[in-house]
């Protein structure tokens, strides 16, 4: 580690090279974050993209595997990045898995995998990061939900019940979090341009495009400055937050 970023504060990012993850590592990275970026180590090809993604980010950005479903692998993960770069001062769990079927054809693997994945995901980080939050009396937590989470969508069951208990989760950790210097907030993307929101069928993703007002599917930029938003050290009074990004998709109070 070279003396550059030795003083710079230490970011974890779950899902980290997926659709919106490498963007959220490269905002976090140009606002001066030392980032990791987690993500199943399978993915060869797509670390491999990663690395030319982040290439003119230098070394303040890398990739570290770690299959966020298995709680003792994360607690390893956390430990071995905070003996090799320093304490986690901020976390964004925004891996994610889809597995759309309506309830009458949705099986049992297919409610459990997503489940594992978004919602335990999320425990099994947070889990691990928040001792040393409070010990150090900081820490920036920003978890992914998704506007499906706030209206429901046909075929979501699964997926739209655990992007509602990640915000459910943000408060709750919160409100044990408040007076310790941490905030816990969420972000709300509505329907970006990535991978997961191209394999929703071509009539139905016309439709849903139709249906936001801004009139285009949001981009990864777009939710990356969000999570910079509430990464920042000085917005230490907004927590338990919900943000919706969804171009004006689902409107409440
Ligand atoms: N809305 C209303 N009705 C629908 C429907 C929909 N989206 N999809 C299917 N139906 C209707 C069909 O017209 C059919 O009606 P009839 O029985 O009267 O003929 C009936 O429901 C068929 O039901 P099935 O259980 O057989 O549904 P299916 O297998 O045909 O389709 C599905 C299920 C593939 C999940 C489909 O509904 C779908 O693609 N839904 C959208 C899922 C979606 O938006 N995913 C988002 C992924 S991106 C993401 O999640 C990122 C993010 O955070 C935003």
């Amino acid at each position: 580690m070279s003396a550059s970023v030795a003083h710079k504060r230490i970011a974890i990012v779950t899902g980290g090279i997926g659709g919106l993850g490498t963007e959220i590592c490269r905002h976090l990275t140009k606002a001066g974050r030392r980032v990791v970026a987690v993500d199943l180590a399978a993915r060869e090809e797509r670390v491999a993209q990663f690395y030319e993604d982040v290439a003119d980010l230098g070394e303040a950005i890398s990739f570290e595997p770690v299959d966020v479903t298995d709680f003792d692998s994360c607690r390893q993960l956390v430990s071995r990045i905070e003996a090799e770069h320093g304490s986690v001062d901020i976390l964004v769990n925004a891996a994610g898995i889809t597995r759309d079927a309506s309830l009458r054809k949705m099986t049992p693997e297919q409610w459990h995998q997503l489940m594992q994945v978004n919602l335990d995901g999320v425990f099994n980080m947070c889990r691990n990061v928040i001792e040393g939050m409070i010990e150090r009396e900081f820490g920036r937590i920003i978890n992914i939900s998704s506007v499906n989470g706030q209206t429901g969508q046909f075929g979501q069951t699964n997926y739209s019940a655990a992007k509602a208990g990640v915000h459910g989760f943000s408060m709750a950790l919160a409100r044990e979090t408040a007076s310790k210097g941490i905030t816990v907030n969420t972000v709300s993307p509505g329907y970006c341009d990535t991978q997961m929101v191209a394999a929703v069928s071509e009539d139905i993703r016309e439709q849903i495009i139709a249906s936001i007002p801004v009139g285009r599917l949001g981009t990864p930029g777009d939710i990356a400055r969000a999570v910079g938003f509430f990464n920042a050290d000085d917005t230490g009074y907004i927590t338990g937050a919900n943000l919706p990004v969804n171009g004006g998709y689902f409107m409440s109070f």
